[in-house]
């Protein structure tokens, strides 16, 4: 067999979370999980609420720390860095939430939030920044006039896309996805699905894409892991995972 080396960008191996409960037994939000996503590979994650699928996208951005268990990115194991080796990794993985007025500030332009995180990461000169700016807003199909407006004066569309282009200026090889669309409707869905595929043909990313609607996996991921009470119920291909999941929701009644 021939060996394709590199292939793998994150590896996880036995990743445990669990927060202290008041005066009980701990609650293990992440029991013991181990995963890899290839270069290029858009891993759908799914799960009924509360399965542990957020949690596992902010252990992997190190959002949140005290987990047990161990994170390697390229062969690099990041989970022990400190916080500031890893912000040094850290433009190389973002993530993307399902609320983007919250994830935006209310009191500055589109403009003035891209700008901020251009200097800080040193991304170009400033002399180009201009520039930048526009071709990375153009880049999600928003119209450089968008920049000088605030984010209430956007659509939720327009917002999610405005949180796209500013994850894609560090020129990222990860982004998590959690749950992006689910404040859009099906028209929207659709337009940032594409975008999404238009974008990782460009750029060769890979995604993490929580989700609880199979018709999107189908659509847009690779492989599906599928996360019950915070363990990898399964896991695999996803023509395969699909059955699987419909009739996980066939005998288990509640929604994702
Ligand atoms: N900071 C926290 N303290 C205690 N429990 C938490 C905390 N954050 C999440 N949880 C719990 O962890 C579990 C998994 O949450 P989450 O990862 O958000 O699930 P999902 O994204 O699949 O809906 C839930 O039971 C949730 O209540
Ligand atoms: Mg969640």
């Amino acid at each position: 067999m021939i060996e394709v080396i590199g292939l793998q960008l994150i590896r996880v191996n036995n990743l445990t979370k669990q927060y202290k409960q008041r005066g009980g037994l701990p609650l293990i939000v992440l029991d013991n999980i181990s995963l890899e996503i290839n270069n290029n590979e858009t891993v759908g994650l799914m799960g009924r609420i509360g399965s542990g699928k957020s949690t596992l996208g902010y252990c992997l951005l190190r959002l949140i720390s005290s987990f047990s268990g161990e994170i390697y990115y390229n062969n690099m194991r990041v989970d022990q860095l400190s916080q500031r080796a890893f912000r040094k990794q850290r433009k190389k993985y973002q993530i993307i939430f399902q609320d983007s007025s919250s994830s935006l500030n209310p009191i500055f332009t589109i403009d003035e939030q891209m700008r901020e995180i251009i200097s800080y990461y040193e991304i170009v000169s400033k002399v180009k920044i201009n520039n930048f700016i526009d071709s990375a807003l153009e880049e999600v199909g928003l119209g450089y006039d968008k920049k000088e407006r605030y984010p209430h004066e956007l659509s939720t569309g327009e917002k999610q896309r405005v949180c796209i282009a500013r994850a894609l200026l560090t020129e990222p090889e990860f982004i998590v996805l959690d749950e992006i669309t689910s404040s859009l409707d099906v028209i929207n869905e659709s337009r940032i699905i594409e975008l999404l595929k238009t974008i990782k043909q460009k750029r060769s990313i890979s995604y993490l894409f929580i989700t609880h609607n199979a018709g999107l996996v189908a659509d847009f991921c690779d492989r599906v892991i599928f996360l019950e009470n915070g363990k990898i119920l399964f896991e695999g291909d996803k023509t395969e995972s699909l059955d699987k999941i419909k009739s996980y929701f066939n005998t288990h009644e509640v929604s994702a």
